[in-house]
């Protein structure tokens, strides 16, 4: 018996990464699992991943910071598990060409806005009704270290730092629709995409792991359970 027996969960960015590790998780304790993702080719491959481990799981391509795209994945989820009990919004990312704010892109700027604060946005909009429906459930943001900490990456942080904020309002505002609103905030952990950002730069990655994570060393698969995805 599974802790996520009969739970239907959506989780966004879970072509790769944190977000596959998450998915297969949560297929492994009874979920049924929307894998929610721009990439198709990663997203079929966590669903094979996924069932080749016993669980349940779908892949729903979908882009979330299109406010369509979005209500479409919702209302396909819960057409496919018949509701919808955990929101979990992974999707996101920091670049390398982020910066100092008065370095920056004006389009890095909004990358970030959009694909981590809007995207989260839009999924609680479209999502939380189908929670309330179902009775309450959970809401699970990604956001980052660098919200409590700060860094040069100036769109990404305040990505992250607006993520955390958000995850307060809903928590108070959404209590008493029984459902709980809760954010983690991972340190520098060895996904495909870091790896590849900081591939030529080893000292930049054992930095990134001192300056992250209280073990002083970057997050690798036994962080997140043994799965492929994260390395
Ligand atoms: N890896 C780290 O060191 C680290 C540290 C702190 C926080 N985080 C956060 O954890 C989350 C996952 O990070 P990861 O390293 O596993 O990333 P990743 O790049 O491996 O996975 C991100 C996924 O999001 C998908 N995606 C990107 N844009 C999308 C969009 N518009 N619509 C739908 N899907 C989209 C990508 O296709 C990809 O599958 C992110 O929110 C990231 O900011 C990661």
């Amino acid at each position: 018996m599974g802790r996520l027996d009969g739970k239907v969960a959506f989780i966004t960015g879970s072509a790769s990464g944190i977000g596959r590790a998450g998915a297969i998780l949560f297929a492994g304790e009874g979920a049924k699992v929307a894998v929610i993702d721009m990439s198709r080719p990663g997203g079929e491959e966590t669903v094979r991943m996924t069932r080749e481990a016993g669980g349940d799981a779908t892949f729903i391509e979908t882009d979330v910071t299109d406010p369509a795209s979005v209500e479409r994945a919702i209302a396909a989820t819960v057409s496919r598990y018949g509701k919808l009990n955990v929101l979990y919004n992974n999707a996101g990312g920091s670049t390398n060409i982020d910066g100092l704010v008065t370095e920056v892109s004006i389009d890095e700027w909004w990358r970030a806005i959009r694909l981590d604060l809007f995207g989260t946005f839009l999924c609680c909009r479209f999502g939380i009704p189908e929670l309330i429906e179902a009775g309450g459930g959970s809401i699970v943001n990604t956001t980052s270290i660098v919200a409590m900490v700060g860094t040069a990456k100036a769109s990404y942080t305040a990505a992250k730092g607006g993520v955390l904020a958000l995850t307060r309002s809903m928590a108070v505002a959404y209590g008493k629709h029984n459902i709980r609103v809760n954010a983690v905030a991972p340190g520098a952990t060895q996904t495909e995409r870091v790896k590849e950002h900081l591939a030529h730069d080893k000292a930049a990655w054992e930095h990134a792991g001192k300056a992250s994570c209280r073990s002083g060393r970057a997050g690798r698969r036994s962080s997140y359970g043994a799965v492929p995805g994260v390395g």
